[in-house]
């Protein structure tokens, strides 16, 4: 089948239903040629990124809008003008393809609309793309409640936030530090002819060009994972030290329980996840890494289910949440998410936050990370947890990445090349014998 077709096709399940591309793209990469993969990576990555501006341009092209129930063909028309606006493709050849595919997914009747409105889309390109200046959703590409949002909570910092979450992120790898240093990772690169440069963490590498990490050198033996750098801070605000006892409490698909387990030796892991089929991943990574775990299914704000008993000494709550921070790297977020999400998304935050506390022993050290930039999920979570718990106290993180907000730190989308990302350290104060008061830990 022609590869706009398959991309219409798997946007059609975007845009109507809310599938996500994670679950869509890959079925759909498997059923094309790999000459095409490129491409309907390009077209779906591309549409979903810029689809605000290119349903813009869409509605002041149309005489009247597309039936909703008309997904794919809305798809099929955003995937013409992402080629006529974003790709050099030559012209003729993406309106001629396009209005084949109207063909191939049997919408015959479609076929005559795609032509007219590509077409049309190319006399009136100068006069449209003026309109759009003045559509702060199409100039933007960001729908309007997220954009309410980042002005909000980042008066001076959403425009490069909305230009971050625009651009196409980088390829990040972590290297094992049990095997090797970053720097000697890099010269095994180098031989094998790929240029790639330290980034902002301690053991990542940013890769100089994209690449199908598979062809890299050891990557089926776990010498490197890839994993933005900002996710990669997770491991050392831990500070894990052998045989720790530690709760990677939201682990799949398992990027930072392998983290930690390169961080130190012999720590006794266990790592939780709701989601049986995305535990299965944990399994298949931890696997690649030679490292190993206890995977347990269950829900993090209910441990009574599945708890032992026994306090862990670390635990990492990587939160489910809007993944604000990392929308260049998953464009359908502006699609899929809505802004009735977010409020029900920090109240699931703070439940597993409270419940997971009394798990943690007595100078023990928990780390709260989330991918958002929405100051709701991040410190006015921790915030409220630290005015519920006089036993718990944050530990202020010194570095000289991000930025230092009343709670944790914050780091925005494309600051040193990283995603965007948000941590707080809370340590669990001892309690003092008889008293009601408690000593500081560290
Ligand atoms: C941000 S992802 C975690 C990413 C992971 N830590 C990594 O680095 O690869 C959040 C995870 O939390 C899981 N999750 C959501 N709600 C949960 C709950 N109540 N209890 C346990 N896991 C949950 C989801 O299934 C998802 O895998």
């Amino acid at each position: 089948m022609n590869v706009r077709a398959v991309a219409a096709r798997l946007l059609g399940q975007v845009l109507g239903p809310g599938q996500s591309l994670a679950l869509v793209l890959p079925p759909a990469l498997a059923r094309v040629a790999p000459c095409d993969r490129g491409l309907l990576q390009e077209l779906s990555y591309g549409v979903c990124r810029w689809q605000p501006t290119l349903q813009a341009l869409l509605d002041r092209l149309l005489e009247r809008p597309i039936d909703p129930r008309e997904s794919v063909v809305r798809s099929l028309l955003l995937t013409g003008l992402y080629q006529l606006h974003y790709l050099r493709i030559p012209e003729h050849a993406a309106v001629a393809e396009t209005v084949a595919a109207a063909r191939q997914l049997h919408k015959s009747w479609a076929a005559g609309l795609v032509n007219a409105v590509l077409r049309s889309f190319l006399r009136r390109r100068t006069e449209l793309l003026a309109m759009l200046e003045m559509d702060r959703e199409a100039h933007t590409a960001h729908p309007r409640w997220l954009l309410d949002a980042l002005e909000r909570d980042w008066p001076d910092d959403w425009p490069a936030i909305v230009a971050a979450n625009n651009t196409r992120p980088p390829l990040t790898l972590r290297v094992d530090a049990r095997r090797f240093s970053r720097e000697d990772y890099r010269l095994r690169l180098a031989d094998a002819g790929w240029t790639a440069e330290p980034a902002a963490a301690p053991t990542a590498l940013i890769l100089a060009e994209s690449v199908e990490p598979t062809l890299l050198p050891g990557f089926a033996s776990g010498w490197i994972s890839v994993q933005d750098a900002a996710a990669q801070w997770a491991a050392p605000l831990l500070d894990l030290h052998p045989g720790l006892r530690v709760l990677d409490a939201c682990a799949a698909p398992g990027g930072k329980t392998g983290h930690l387990l390169e961080s130190a030796p012999d720590l006794d892991l266990t790592a939780l996840d709701r989601d049986a089929t995305r535990l299965e991943r944990v399994r298949e990574t931890l696997t690649r890494l030679q490292a190993n775990a206890r995977l347990v299914v269950g829900d993090a704000a209910h441990p009574a289910a599945w708890w032992d008993g026994v306090p862990y000494d670390r635990i990492l709550v990587d939160a489910p949440c809007s993944a604000t921070g990392v929308i260049r790297r998953h464009p359908d977020i502006k699609l899929l998410r809505r802004e009735r999400d977010i409020a029900a998304l920090a109240e699931a935050q703070q439940t597993m936050l409270n419940n997971l506390w009394s798990l943690l022993r007595p100078d023990g050290r928990l780390v709260y990370a989330t991918c958002s930039v929405l100051r709701q999920e991040n410190e006015k979570v921790v915030a409220a947890f630290l005015t519920a718990h006089p036993d718990a106290r944050e530990s202020p993180i010194t570095a000289d990445w991000g930025r230092a907000l009343s709670h944790g730190r914050q780091i925005l989308p494309g600051e040193a090349g990283m995603d965007g990302f948000y941590y707080a350290v809370l340590v669990k104060r001892t309690p003092v014998l008889g008293g009601e008061s408690w000593r500081l830990p560290f």
